[in-house]
């Protein structure tokens, strides 16, 4: 019997989500059933039907709610009736925003059974840990525009960074990296945003020396060069928020693609933090039974790791990437199955 429960929103959103968060919730209670914990889904239905019914992205009173759930699951938002913008602003970003959900935590791993895109990398070469910020920089809406649509129109889009938050997302970073190899590396573009650049350095030297880690620098270009030809050269990258989001796309695509990137929006200080996969709503192959599911669930896995279910966490995890060998030959449920019943067993699928 269940001695301990979760509550756990779920916003499935458009496309592909509904289907990959279905499978993720199975490989969930699968754990929750072996390791003696209880979850408690929380169903939302927020994304493009609700936008497009009541022109609502995300109602105060639910923002008021989702605050006392334990953790929120997200499928994927997004969908071309829906014009750019609208859900990933005034929902997902609010989210992150309102939440104070400062880390954006990338994994980027090749697992056994996945083809990378790379030649002759094996799956120890690529295994790093990407630490974006994520409630600053070009991402916080500052800017405008005037003389829209005349010749004299002009736009600005402000990047801002504070110290404070600088900090606490280095802090976390370099917590992370006591717990693996010790070293560190911020990616920034020191050599051309020299304001911004500034900051993030001499914060990333303090921090990094207050946590007795090890601290290297790379360029944002010269690291995406770097995560194509030598991927083993980094363990743990922390980053602002735009060049988190442009390196963590590269980064699951040297680890085979979206199908396998999961990410955690945390707040490690307070309740609730957000988990979802890399991957959007993919509005092409919904309904296919193409998707693949395992980004989901390692997304879950993050999940149950924060909320401190270690074990259950491990064997979802172990669950996902027993399956992925061959999982091409499955479809979403078949392959969400798979992972539950290995989860349930501690068994292989194979
Ligand atoms: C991501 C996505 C989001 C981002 C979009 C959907 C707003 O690309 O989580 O990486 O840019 O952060
Ligand atoms: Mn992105």
């Amino acid at each position: 019997m269940a001695n301990r429960g979760h509550t756990i929103a779920v916003l499935a959103g458009d496309g592909i989500g509904p289907e990959v968060v279905a499978e993720a919730r199975k490989a969930a209670e699968a754990a929750g059933a072996r390791f003696g914990f209880g979850l408690d889904w929380v169903d939302y239905d927020l994304g493009a039907d609700r936008w497009l019914r009541t022109g609502e992205a995300l109602p105060d009173s639910v923002l008021e709610e989702l605050r006392g759930v334990d953790a929120i699951l997200l499928g994927a938002v997004g969908r071309p009736d829906v014009p750019p913008g609208v859900l990933e602003r005034g929902l997902l970003l609010r989210l992150r925003f309102e939440l104070d959900l400062y880390v954006n935590f990338r994994p980027v791993k090749l697992y056994p059974g996945v083809a990378s895109p790379l030649a002759e990398v094996k799956p120890d070469d690529i295994d790093l840990l990407v630490v974006r910020e994520n409630t600053e920089g070009v991402y916080v809406g500052a800017g405008g525009h005037v003389h829209r649509g005349g010749p004299a129109e002009a736009a600005t889009e402000t990047s801002i960074e504070t110290r404070a938050g600088v900090d606490r997302v280095l802090r976390f970073a370099a917590a992370k990296a006591r717990e693996r190899a010790g070293r560190l590396t911020l990616v920034h573009k020191t050599n051309v945003l020299v304001h911004a650049g500034d900051l993030w350095q001499r914060a990333a030297r303090e921090v990094a020396a207050q946590a007795g880690v090890t601290l290297d620098y790379a360029h944002a270009d010269a690291a995406c060069l770097y995560l194509v030809t030598d991927p083993g050269r980094f363990d743990i990258i922390v980053t602002d928020n735009l060049f988190g989001d442009i390196l963590t796309d590269l980064g699951a695509a040297i680890a085979g693609g979206l199908g396998t990137a999961a990410s955690a929006n945390l707040n490690p200080d307070a309740s609730p933090s957000l988990f979802e996969p890399v991957h959007g709503s993919a509005p092409d192959i919904a309904g296919t039974g193409m998707a693949n599911p395992v980004a989901a669930v390692l997304s879950v896995a993050l999940l149950l790791d924060h909320l401190g279910e270690r074990a259950a966490a491990a064997a979802v995890e172990a669950g996902a990437v027993a399956a992925l060998p061959g999982a091409a030959g499955y479809s979403t449920q078949a392959l969400g199955d798979r992972i539950a019943t290995a989860v349930a067993g501690g068994g292989s699928p194979h």
